[in-house]
């Protein structure tokens, strides 16, 4: 029988220490507890909940590539699903992103881990992102996003036909994004962002997340700069025929201004370094990569991969540093 998994993590602290022990009298050596894969954090995106039947997939998969695993599926609301559904489409995504800190931090099992590895699903990315710059209690090791809004979105198309919930919420929304009344009601307008001017100044003034998280606006904060850095990866997936996300480009976060596009490494929020990237960047930290087909459909064998390569024991951590470590 496997022992409880709150000394797993125990163990895992203790192979990370010995891992650094070895490393500094050069000789790498292993036990069980170097095999103890990392908790993994999802966070699932608009009109989804904790429990949703892909997000249990999501979890089962990652189980099942790295036996041990400890999943940990974000809800605002405790075990009621629709509360955590309807947590997607409303309230103030600060104080949201503030449950979701001090629910991890006092967690017996995630806290005592040495690190986690997460998955974040269309806006679950940029708040995985958000809780990686203003948190980090675990810190998260490689952060993985599906379809995020990184750079925000002009447009949403996400609700289903008969989603009155979805619909009602997109109403108030088009209503008027930038009063305080909606942003600090409607998550989806926290994270609208249009960069033709004069939208953008109202952006900067008033939106009451993404601005923020990107330290867009005159005065950076440098510790979600420190933070961004301090990840080992940051994957960002985009649909390439995503017709949901409007622009879809805005999951690898490039600047989408009209009909002119701006790749990350060009921008200038890249190129001053607000927010850590660059220098996550200039460590091989920073994945763009790409899936043919439409928002969310993720082949099995992608969320396979991802978790072969980016998930699993301390040890692979060690990349770069045991230079054989091959993953
Ligand atoms: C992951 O993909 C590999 C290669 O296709 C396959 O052998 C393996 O069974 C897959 N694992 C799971 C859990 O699906
Ligand atoms: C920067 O963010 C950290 C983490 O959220 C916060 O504690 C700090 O007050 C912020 N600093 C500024 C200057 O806003
Ligand atoms: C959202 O919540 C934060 C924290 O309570 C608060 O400071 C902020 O003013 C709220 N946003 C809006 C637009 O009311
Ligand atoms: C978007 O393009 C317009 C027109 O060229 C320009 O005035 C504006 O500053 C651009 N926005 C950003 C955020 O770069």
């Amino acid at each position: 029988m496997r022992s409880p998994i709150s000394s797993q993590f125990l163990a895992a602290a203790a192979a990370v220490l010995s891992a650094s022990q070895a490393l500094a009298a050069s000789t790498p050596r292993s036990s069980d507890a170097d095999d103890t894969p990392l908790p993994v954090i999802i966070w699932h995106g608009l009109g989804d909940s904790f429990n949703g039947e892909g997000i249990q997939r999501v979890g089962a998969l990652a189980e099942a590539i790295h036996p041990g695993t400890f999943v940990y599926s974000i809800s605002l609301a405790g075990e009621d699903s629709s509360g955590d559904r309807s947590a997607t489409f409303f309230g103030n995504v600060t104080q949201q992103l503030d449950t979701v800190c001090a629910l991890l931090a006092a967690h017996p099992i995630l806290s005592t881990a040495p690190a986690v590895d997460a998955i974040g699903f269309s806006q679950g990315g940029q708040f995985l992102r958000g809780y990686v710059e203003r948190c980090n209690a675990p810190p998260i090791r490689n952060l993985v996003t599906f379809g995020s809004q990184h750079n925000g979105i002009v447009e949403f198309k996400a609700c289903g036909t008969s989603d009155w919930l979805c619909k009602g919420a997109m109403a108030l929304l088009r209503f008027n994004t930038w009063s305080s009344f909606v942003q600090n009601r409607l998550v989806p307008a926290q994270y609208y962002r249009d960069p033709a001017s004069p939208a953008y100044d109202t952006y900067l003034d008033a939106s009451n997340f993404l601005a923020d998280i990107n330290n867009e606006r005159l005065l950076k904060n440098e510790t979600y700069k420190k933070n961004i850095a301090s990840l080992e990866n940051l994957v960002m997936y985009m649909f390439e025929d995503d017709t949901t996300v409007i622009p879809r480009r805005t999951a690898w976060f490039d600047e989408v201004n009209g009909t002119d596009v701006t790749p990350l490494r060009e921008r200038r929020m890249y190129k001053e370094d607000w927010l850590g990237l660059r220098e996550l960047d200039s460590k091989g930290g920073i994945h763009f990569r790409s899936i043919t087909g439409e928002h969310m459909q993720i082949p099995d064998q992608v969320l396979n991969d991802t978790m072969v390569e980016f998930f699993g024991p301390v040890k692979s951590k060690a990349k770069g540093i045991f230079e054989s470590d091959e993953l």
